[in-house]
C-alpha cells in the first residue's frame, strides 16, 4: 500500500501508517507552505490513500490520477469544504475528517479572540511596545466586558455548543443560537434561546460568533446588509471558514463604525488578507490557528491516520463524512 501526506504533520500519525508496512510518502517539500497542484498529482500516483490538509485543494483531477488504488482522501481538518465530495462519491472514494478532537481548542481560541477583542489586548500591546505607555490613565484603552452581555452563536454544531459552554458556565453570558434546528436538550442546559432567522438575532447580539461549515448556502452569510443590523458596540468572532464573511464589507464596517470590532482567524482569501483590515485597530487576525495545540494537532494526526488504516484494512473508517 502507499499512503501519501501531502504536507508533514506530527510524526505520532506518520509512525502509525509506517508501523503497518506501507510506502509512506511525506511531501517534506511542503513545510511552512501549501503544497502545489502538481506535487499532489505527483503524490497520488498509485496512491491507495492520501492525507490532506485544508490548503490542499483536492478535485477530481487530481482523483483520477489516483484511481484505480485511491481508496480514502482523509482530511486532517474537522472541515473539508477543500474536498470535492460529488467527485469522490463519483469514484467512490471515501473522505473523512477529525471531529471531536480540536473541538475544546478551537473553542479556548474562540474565546481568547473573544476577549482579546473586548479587552483591546493586541492594541495594548502594540501601544507598550512602542513606547506609550506613559502613565496609568482611567480612559486608558477602555474596553468592554462579556459577563451579562448576549452572545449569537451561529451554528450550533460540536464547537459552537463548546463556546456556549463557555460563555453561560465561565462568564454568565446569555446565548442566543441561530441553526438549521433549535435543540432544546441545550437550550434546557444553557438557558440559551433560539432564534430561526438570521436577521432576527444579529440586532441583539453584542458578540457574535460563526461556527457553520462553508457551504454555497454560508457563503457571504454575514454581508454588508447584516454587518448594518448588528449593534453598534458589538464584536463579530470568526473561526470558522473565512468565505462565511464578505471580508472587504467586514472592513468597512469597522473603519465606518457599523460594529464595533472584530476578531478573525479565517479569512475569505487565505493566506491573503484584505489589505485594509491591516490598517485597522479594532481588529485582531491570526493565521488559521483555532486547532493548533500541540496536544490536538497530535490527536488530529492519529484520528486522520487511524481512518486510513480502517479503509486500507476493508473496514469502513469511523469519521467518514457522508
Ligand atoms: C480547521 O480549520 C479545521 O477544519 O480543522
Ligand atoms: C463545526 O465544525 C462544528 O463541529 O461545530
Amino acid at each position: 500500500m502507499k499512503v501519501f501526506i501531502s504536507r508533514p504533520i506530527p510524526k505520532v500519525g506518520i509512525d502509525m501508517l509506517k508501523a503497518k508496512g506501507w510506502d509512506v510518502v511525506v511531501n517534506e517539500k511542503a513545510e511552512g507552505r501549501a503544497a502545489t497542484k502538481a506535487e499532489l498529482i505527483e503524490g497520488a500516483k498509485s496512491s491507495d490513500a492520501i492525507l490532506a490538509v485544508l490548503t490542499d485543494k483536492i478535485d477530481g483531477e487530481v482523483m483520477d490520477v489516483g484511481t484505480p488504488a485511491l481508496k480514502i482522501i482523509a482530511n486532517y481538518a474537522v472541515g473539508f469544504d477543500n474536498i470535492d465530495l460529488e467527485a469522490a462519491k463519483q469514484r467512490k472514494i471515501m473522505v473523512t475528517n477529525t471531529p471531536g478532537v480540536l473541538t475544546n481548542t478551537v473553542a479556548e481560541h474562540t474565546f481568547t479572540l473573544m476577549l482579546s477583542i473586548a479587552h483591546r489586548i493586541s492594541e495594548a500591546d502594540r501601544f507598550s511596545r512602542a513606547g506609550r505607555y506613559h502613565a496609568w490613565g482611567p480612559n486608558l484603552l477602555l474596553g468592554t466586558d462579556l459577563s451579562g452581555k448576549t452572545l449569537g452563536v451561529v451554528g450550533l454544531g460540536r464547537i459552537g455548543s463548546r463556546v456556549a459552554f463557555h460563555a453561560v458556565k465561565g462568564f454568565e453570558m446569555k446565548v442566543l443560537y441561530n441553526d438549521p434546528k433549535p435543540n432544546s436538550d441545550f437550550e434546557k442546559e444553557f438557558g440559551a434561546q433560539y432564534v430561526e432567522r438570521i436577521d432576527d438575532m444579529l440586532p441583539h447580539c453584542d458578540f457574535v460568533s460563526i461556527h457553520v461549515p462553508l457551504l454555497d448556502s454560508t457563503h457571504h452569510l454575514i454581508n454588508e446588509a447584516r454587518l448594518k443590523i448588528m449593534k453598534r458596540s458589538a464584536y463579530l468572532i470568526n473561526t470558522s471558514r473565512g468565505p462565511i464573511i464578505d471580508e472587504k464589507a467586514l472592513a468597512l464596517s469597522l473603519s465606518k463604525g457599523w460594529i464595533r470590532g472584530a476578531a478573525i482567524d479565517v479569512f475569505e482569501f487565505e493566506p491573503e488578507i484584505v489589505p485594509e483590515l491591516k490598517e485597522l485597530d479594532n481588529v485582531i487576525l491570526t493565521p488559521h490557528i483555532a486547532s493548533a495545540t500541540g496536544e490536538t494537532r497530535n490527536k488530529m494526526a492519529e484520528m486522520a491516520a487511524q481512518n486510513i488504516i480502517e479503509a486500507l484494512g476493508g473496514r469502513t473508517p469511523p469519521n467518514l463524512v457522508k
